[in-house]
């Protein structure tokens, strides 16, 4: 099939390039020059195993441009996938999606299915088909007749691609036959499990989705602080939860707290939305308001165990909000450093692949190591933000040689306490003791 993405970050680039590899003529559109460019000199923009290869492999049925008119006239789908990020009031900024709805209503000749996969709160595809008919012609709404779909995007950043081509569920509301059949025959390579639904519950699911995992993450953090409190172990207390088929094993690590461009904005964007529907979603500002205590209470160990931060040297392991990223968007690392500056400690960090968007964040008020055991000189204190495979396999000894007092504060619970104090490290982590 013929298919334009419009947006070329994390979800519309991963959906474009996935689509090819299944064997459809894709058309990727963005407005930004450079992006565009670089694409097409066979590099990628962001950090994401395996997409670069796969860009390469399917080369001759991706086509990378800023012609958007081009792209849906010579297209029977068009995605919508670019950016929706969080308005001050937490709502979702829709204006990227208008714009893109209106351009597409006035491009197209020809009757589309417009597919909105970006992630936007319930009720955004009534708007967009508003969009669409208030522009597709004279403006009463009696232009050419698009469809409207909502597909729904879960992949996750460092897997995008294994997540694209191998879904749990794919999910498709409309409640047109035709599209539905397009739809069908798109996704049909990826042989998935596929989910009709009206518009309205496709929308919803995504939120919905979202807004559960990251009341899991903040409900096992919650019990990992009793853990804390009263000498359980919260490895083995989610181990024991996890083994009930109705929990399920995944996404009960107790850390730091979740982070990414994706669950604090869809999280605050859901509660947003029901309030505006007059619903007043309570539990989700409690998801929220666990998820800022890790951080604050991690800082708060640290500075409890050193006595007194202002002075103290503290080497950060790991940026990036989650290991296989360079994202640094709503990273837990963000509090935690201005946090601990704040309190005048110097900070020194690495992160494999974070350190350049992390240089636009702190600037010059922490020092950028070369690699994992730089960071670990003369310190007083070295902090495991995220689990990178690298750091798991870090070789202590080494590192412990070079330090200056042996605290470790691990944010993730990469290592065994009783390993790590054996080893002469003064060592916290979360809901262990
Ligand atoms: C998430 C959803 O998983 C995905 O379906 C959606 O499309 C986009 O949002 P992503 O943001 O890439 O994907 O990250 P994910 O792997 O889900 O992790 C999110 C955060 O939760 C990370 O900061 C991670 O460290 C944290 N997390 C995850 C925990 O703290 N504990 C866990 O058990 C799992």
């Amino acid at each position: 099939m013929k298919i334009a993405v419009i947006g070329t970050g994390y979800v519309g680039l991963v959906a474009g390039t996935c689509f090819a590899d299944m064997g459809h003529d894709v058309i990727c559109v963005d407005i930004d020059e450079e992006k565009i460019k670089v694409l097409n000199e066979g590099k990628v923009p962001i950090y994401e195993p395996g997409l670069e290869e796969l860009i390469a492999k399917n080369k001759a049925k991706i086509v990378f441009t800023t012609d958007f008119d081009d792209a849906v006239r010579k297209s029977e789908v068009v995605f919508i996938a670019v950016g929706t990020p969080p308005k001050p009031n937490g709502g979702a900024d829709l204006s990227y999606v208008e714009n893109v709805a209106r351009g597409i209503a006035v491009a197209a000749k020809k009757p589309k299915i417009v597919v909105e996969k970006s992630t936007v709160p319930v009720q955004t595809c009534e708007r967009i088909i508003q969009v669409l008919d208030c522009n597709n012609g004279d403006g009463n709404g009696n232009g050419v007749k698009h469809t409207v779909v909502s597909n729904p995007e879960f992949l996750r950043e460092g897997s995008a691609v294994v997540d694209f081509l191998k879904p749990d569920r794919v999910v498709i509301g409309t409640d047109n036959e035709k599209a539905r059949n397009a739809m069908e025959e798109l996704y049909a390579p990826l042989k998935a499990e596929m989910v009709f639904t009206d518009i309205k519950s496709a929308e919803l699911i995504k939120h919905a989705s979202n807004s559960f995992l990251a009341a899991k993450i903040s409900f096992i953090n919650s019990v990992a602080n009793v853990c804390e409190k009263t000498g359980a172990d919260i490895e083995m207390v989610a181990k024991g939860m996890g083994l009930d088929k109705r929990i399920g094993p995944s996404f009960l690590n107790a850390g730091i707290g979740y982070g990414g461009f994706c669950f604090p904005k869809d999280v605050e964007a859901f509660i947003a939305i029901s309030e505006k529907n007059g619903y007043d979603f309570k539990i989700l500002k409690e998801v929220q308001d666990v998820n800022k205590f890790q951080k604050e209470n991690f800082v708060k160990t640290v500075e409890d165990a050193l006595w007194n931060l202002n002075g103290k040297t503290i080497g950060i392991l790991g940026l990036a909000f989650k290991p296989n990223t360079d994202d640094m968007r709503f990273a837990p690392s963000i509090d935690i450093v201005n946090a601990l500056l704040k309190e005048g400690a110097k900070v020194k960090a690495f992160d494999p692949e974070a350190m350049e968007r992390a240089k636009t964040i702190f600037g010059d008020k922490i020092e950028y190591c070369k690699d994992k055991y730089e960071v670990a000189e003369q310190a007083d204190a070295v902090l495991f933000l995220t689990e990178w495979k690298q750091f798991v396999e870090i070789d202590l000894d080494k590192m412990k040689k070079s330090m200056k007092q042996f605290f470790v504060f691990d944010g993730r619970n990469i290592f065994k306490p009783k390993a790590m104090r054996a080893k002469g490290f003064k060592y916290e982590s979360i809901g262990r003791l």
